[in-house]
């Protein structure tokens, strides 16, 4: 059943998409969370602060316990398969299991062959969806009052290697956006897109002007050979957003960062808290979105 378990935007339904932002928004405002007497393993293979810590937070607001699985001392490093230590994990009562992952095709195999009795929930994986990311930006978009249907959305760096901006553009798509646009160095946006609601824009004034969104992503590093790494400083004159290009095209557009943020480099130091930035609100909204995500899976 394609909703058996949190894999991508795409493979779910428009319904449940709402439902589970109008849910996290609810429990934002005091909504009573529905308790879960049933424990949550969290196996995080690549590295996560605000995934991880909300996934975990998430699930102790809902009374479950968490076991944190840890690469280096859990038998993932003896060579056990990921079907074989989810497959552990049901046997002992785990309802599910959050994780993250370089590697797609990984995922790809594990849900193919997901035991029974045992959720799993994409936390991320490698450049291809992070969808709890996806829908806790749409729950802080629409909190702040974005209407999705006059609004044009951008999205400036390193496309080609950000799951989130794959999971924004299907999300915010099936949630009816006005426009997508999107702008950063030639070697980091994807193939031309035949969409003609993606735009690709030469430059960041171009891309922001009059925005209603402006998504700033973070060049993944590790997912670019050391020889093919823009310099941080040349990045930051052509692509990163400041308060003065804010100021001059889109002085009233909201301003994400899924984060991790590298101040001076995407973004000047000054924007993360400026009064158009809703990254904290992002992070807020990240712990009511995935509690959302474990109501919607592990409740009846
Ligand atoms: N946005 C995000 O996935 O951040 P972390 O890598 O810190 O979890």
């Amino acid at each position: 059943m394609a909703d058996s378990h949190l894999i991508d935007i795409e493979s779910l339904p428009t319904p449940v998409l709402r439902a589970l932002i109008a849910r996290a928004r609810a429990l934002a405002e005091g909504d009573r969370p529905r308790p879960i007497d049933r424990p949550v393993a969290n196996l995080f293979l690549e590295p996560s602060t605000r995934t991880r810590v909300s996934f975990e937070l998430a699930a102790r607001r809902l009374g479950m316990d968490v076991i944190n699985l840890e690469p280096a001392h859990s038998s993932t490093c003896k060579g056990e398969s990921l079907y074989d230590t989810a497959a552990t994990l049901a046997a002992m009562g785990v309802a599910a299991l959050v994780l993250r992952l370089t590697d797609s095709t990984e995922l790809d195999r594990l849900h193919r062959a997901m035991p029974t009795g045992i959720c799993l929930l994409n936390a991320g994986d490698g450049t291809r969806a992070h969808p709890s990311q996806a829908l806790l930006d749409a729950a802080t978009l629409e909190q702040a009052g974005i209407d999705w249907r006059g609004a044009a959305v951008a999205l400036i760096g390193d496309i080609r290697h950000s799951r989130v901006a794959n999971s924004d553009i299907a999300l915010f798509r099936r949630l009816g956006v006005g426009e997508i646009r999107i702008a950063g160095p030639e070697p980091y946006l994807p193939a031309p897109d035949p969409s003609p609601w993606i735009r690709r824009c030469p430059d960041l004034g171009s891309a922001i002007d009059q925005a209603t969104v402006i998504v700033c992503l973070r060049v993944q590093r590790e997912r670019i050979e050391a020889d093919r790494l823009p310099d941080p400083e040349q990045f930051h004159r052509k692509w990163g957003l400041t308060v003065d290009a804010l100021e001059r095209y889109a002085p009233n557009a909201w301003v994400l960062h899924p984060g991790p943020v590298n101040r001076g480099v995407e973004m000047s130091a000054d924007l993360v808290e400026h009064p158009r930035s809703l990254i904290s609100a992002q992070v807020r909204m990240g712990v009511f979105m995935r509690m959302a995500i474990f109501e919607h899976w592990l409740t009846p």
